[in-house]
C-alpha cells in the first residue's frame, strides 16, 4: 500500500511526479513561509516528511506518530533535534554534494565583492555621486596570490580550495576536527591550528556545521586575532558567530570587512548594525541558490526519502541517525 508523504516546501513538478509515482503525497500550498501549525497538521498522518529548514523536534513527532523519514531539502541539518529523532527510531537525510559548486561560487562571490566593494562602487555609480579624478578612494585588495584560511574542511572546504588555489593561485590555510590528508596531497592546501589560521589569512573563511560545540565559534577574541587588513566570510550558519562580536570588530577595525550569506536571525532584521556598514556585504542565504541546484537537491531528497520509504539505504543519511540497515556503515 502506498505511504503518506507530506511536503511542505514547493519541488520541481519532476520531482513531485517522482514522489506521486511512489507515495501518496499531499503539499502545502499556501504561501511561504510554512506555518508551523500547517505542517503540525501535515504530518499528522505522515510517515514521510520532506522539508527545509523548519524545526524538526518533541513536538512536531508527537503530531507524527507514524513518521519514519524526514528528508531535509538541505545540507545543513541543524534544524533537526537528533536525540528526539533518535528517540523514537526516525531517520533523517540531508543533501550534500549536489550543492558543493554552487556554494562555492557564492563564497568566491563573497570574497571578491568584499575585497572589491562592489556593492558600494555598484551604489555609488548608480547614485550619479561618481567623480573624475584621484581614484585612490575606490581601491579595494587583491583576492589573487594572497591567503585563504578555511575552518571547516568539508566538501564545500574543498570545493572553495581548489579555486582558490588552481584559479587565484591562493596560499590555503586550513583548519579541520581531523586532518584531510587527501587534500592536502590534491591541493597542497597546509593544516594550521586556529589561533595561527586566524593570525595569518587574509581571508577567514567559516564553513563550519552548527552543533552544540561550534555555536558562536567567532567570538571577539578569535576576531581580535585575525589580521586588521583581513576579511571574514561566513557562508556557513549564522549561529557559529557572535555577531555582537563582528560588528565590534569591524566598527572598531580589527578587520577590513566581512561577506555574509547567513545571520543569527534570518530574515536578518533591517535595524541590524550590519546593515549599515559598507565593508560589509550582506546576501540572504543563497549558497545554493540556482535553479539547477535546487532541483537536485530536491531530487535527492526525494530518493532519499522514497528509499527508507522502501527499505532501502537512502543515498545521503544524516550520520548520527544511520543504521546498519538504513545508513552509511
Ligand atoms: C544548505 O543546504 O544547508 C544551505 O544552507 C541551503 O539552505
Amino acid at each position: 500500500m502506498a505511504t503518506n508523504v507530506f511536503i511542505s516546501h514547493p519541488i520541481p513538478a519532476e520531482v513531485r511526479a517522482y514522489l506521486d509515482d511512489h507515495c501518496r503525497c499531499s503539499a502545502w500550498q499556501g504561501g511561504l513561509p510554512v506555518p508551523r501549525k500547517a505542517i503540525l497538521e501535515g504530518v499528522s498522518e505522515a510517515e514521510g516528511l520532506l522539508t527545509v529548514g523548519g524545526r524538526i523536534d518533541d513536538e512536531l513527532l508527537d503530531h507524527a506518530p507514524n513518521l519514519r523519514v524526514v528528508s531535509n531539502i538541505s545540507v545543513g541539518y541543524d534544524n533537526l533535534d537528533i536525540e528526539a529523532l533518535r528517540r523514537r527510531g526516525v531517520i533523517a537525510t540531508h543533501t550534500p554534494g549536489v550543492l558543493d559548486e554552487t556554494v562555492a561560487d557564492l563564497v568566491m562571490t563573497l570574497m571578491l565583492s568584499t575585497a572589491r566593494r562592489v556593492p558600494e562602487l555598484d551604489a555609488l555609480v548608480k547614485s550619479g555621486e561618481w567623480r573624475k579624478g584621484d581614484d585612490r578612494v575606490l581601491y579595494g585588495v587583491d583576492v589573487h596570490h594572497t591567503s585563504l584560511g578555511i575552518i571547516g574542511m568539508g566538501r564545500i572546504g574543498e570545493t572553495v580550495a581548489r579555486r582558490a588555489r588552481m584559479g587565484f593561485g591562493m596560499e590555503v590555510l586550513y583548519h579541520n576536527r581531523r586532518r584531510r590528508p587527501d587534500v592536502e596531497a590534491e591541493l597542497g592546501v597546509l593544516y594550521r591550528g586556529i589561533d595561527e589560521l586566524l593570525a595569518s589569512a587574509d581571508f577567514v573563511l567559516l564553513m563550519l556545521p552548527l552543533t552544540p560545540e561550534t555555536a558562536g565559534f567567532m567570538g571577539a577574541e578569535r576576531f581580535r586575532r585575525m589580521k586588521r587588513s583581513a576579511i571574514f566570510i561566513n557562508a556557513s550558519r549564522g549561529g557559529t558567530v557572535d555577531e555582537h562580536a563582528l560588528v565590534r570588530a569591524l566598527e572598531d577595525g580589527e578587520i577590513r570587512a566581512a561577506g555574509l550569506d547567513v545571520y543569527a536571525r534570518e530574515p536578518l532584521p533591517g535595524d541590524s548594525p550590519l546593515t549599515r556598514l559598507p565593508q560589509v556585504v550582506t546576501l540572504p542565504h543563497i549558497g545554493s541558490a540556482t535553479a539547477r541546484t535546487r532541483h537536485a537537491m530536491a531530487d535527492l531528497a526525494a530518493r532519499n526519502l522514497v528509499a527508507v520509504l522502501s527499505g532501502e539505504r537512502p543515498p545521503s543519511p544524516v550520520p548520527e541517525l544511520a543504521t546498519a540497515e538504513a545508513g552509511n556503515d
